[in-house]
């Protein structure tokens, strides 16, 4: 990341004009411990932000043009409404679309300039789409005096998303980037929308990432099939019992499912909603006892699941998982919607160096192309940087 002097001359490169009334916000990336692909069916998620980030400048401006400028692709464009999907800049999509559900809210968004800039991977499974979202969201209720709650903030990212840019994806993302605290991970019912914070305290151990480097786009992936079946599946149920609301409080034992007359993905998937919601009681358990073996024996579980079950993973995060597990690594899965993307690894501080030097090797012998290693901390949610 450039220092902040280069962010703000990099503003007055393009935009010209003072520097005195421009403010400037940051959104962080996001993890997930456990909870995968249960976020749009009611499920308990357990994710934390990172310190990843995007960061905007903008300044209000005297008429009412809206002129951004992505610093990343170099890229400057005037969005107009009524907003329209951009071939040219897509990125502007998440922008327009947050601005669209501001004002279906009856909020007025006046003319501004904005600059954008951010180092978190894009494709990785890092969340940098939602990290926009509550980035324009958070930084224009703040600049225009908007009275929205953190919350709320990320269900209007969520909608943007599923509205605008027609990815279907749950509210995870949005609400842990919007919420996120340092050295805490949150537990969020996404039905309810209740949250806690968990802090954590992994002594010996770390977290980190590997990118498989295999770059998913979501809103092209399976992941709004996926949505779609476990929605069939759901129907099914209700048909029988009306009482059950969401995929998540489905509980009934796998030898009374043939009343439901599931086809074999809806079985897989449902198989994967229930097993998930019982390794997610026991991590939020063993996560503040610090039985770090048994935290990680769920991720690879989980792993497995979200691989065989819910069929989101792909042979390249499936071999880095598979290749930690066989080294003795604490527990390792594929994170966010899948179909590639980063690796979340639990594992002994000490053990990095010979295990990243092995991986390394045999990813690029198996696949031609190199794996990239991230660490990170965990980190605040979305905040304005102030600047005395
Ligand atoms: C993506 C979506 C989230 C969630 C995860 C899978 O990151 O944006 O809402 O569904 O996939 O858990």
């Amino acid at each position: 990341m450039p220092s902040q002097p280069d962010l703000f001359l990099e503003f007055l490169n393009q935009f010209e004009g003072k520097q005195d009334t421009i403010r400037h916000f940051q959104a962080p990336a996001r993890i997930n411990i456990i909870g995968e692909h249960v976020d749009y069916l009611g499920g308990i998620v357990l994710p934390a932000a990172i310190d990843f980030s995007i960061e905007c400048l903008i300044r209000p401006k005297d008429n009412n043009s809206i002129i951004l400028y992505s610093s990343d692709f170099d890229r400057k464009t005037e969005i107009k409404r009524p907003f329209q999907n951009s071939k040219e800049d897509p990125w502007s999509d998440y922008i327009a679309g947050v601005i669209h559900e501001l004002e279906s809210l009856g909020h007025s968004i006046p003319g501004f300039e904005m600059l954008i800039k951010g180092n978190i991977p894009q494709g990785a499974g890092l969340s940098s789409s939602a990290a926009l979202e509550v980035l324009v969201g958070y930084s224009l209720s703040t600049v225009f005096q908007i009275d929205l709650t953190r919350p709320e903030i990320a269900v209007i990212g969520q909608k943007a998303e599923n509205n605008f840019v027609g990815m279907k994806c749950g509210i995870m993302d949005q609400f842990v980037i919007a919420n996120g605290k340092k050295d805490h991970c949150l537990s969020l019912n996404t039905d309810s929308l209740e949250f806690n914070y968990h802090h954590f305290d992994l002594g010996e151990n770390e977290f980190y990432l590997v990118n498989s480097n295999v770059k998913h786009s979501l809103k092209d992936s399976e992941y709004n099939t996926r949505r779609q079946e476990c929605e069939s599946a759901l129907a099914k149920i209700k048909r029988i019992d009306p009482k059950i609301t969401n995929l998540y409080s489905f509980s009934l034992d796998k030898s009374e499912w043939k009343q439901f007359d599931f086809t074999e993905d809806e079985t897989k998937r449902v198989i994967h909603v229930t097993t998930e919601r019982e390794r997610t009681k026991s991590i939020i358990r063993t996560l503040s006892s610090g039985n770090y073996a048994e935290v990680g024996k769920f991720l690879y579980e989980c792993h497995w699941s979200l691989s065989q079950n819910f069929e989101v993973s792909c042979e390249e995060t499936d071999e880095i998982v598979r290749l930690l597990q066989n080294r003795g690594a604490l527990g390792a899965r594929m994170i966010g919607g899948g179909f590639g993307g980063c690796v979340l690894v639990l594992d002994k501080i000490a053990n990095f160096f010979k295990t990243s030097v092995e991986l390394e090797k045999s990813y690029q012998q198996k696949f031609g192309y190199p794996v990239k290693f991230y660490k990170f901390k965990i980190s605040d949610g979305v905040k304005e940087i102030i600047h005395s």
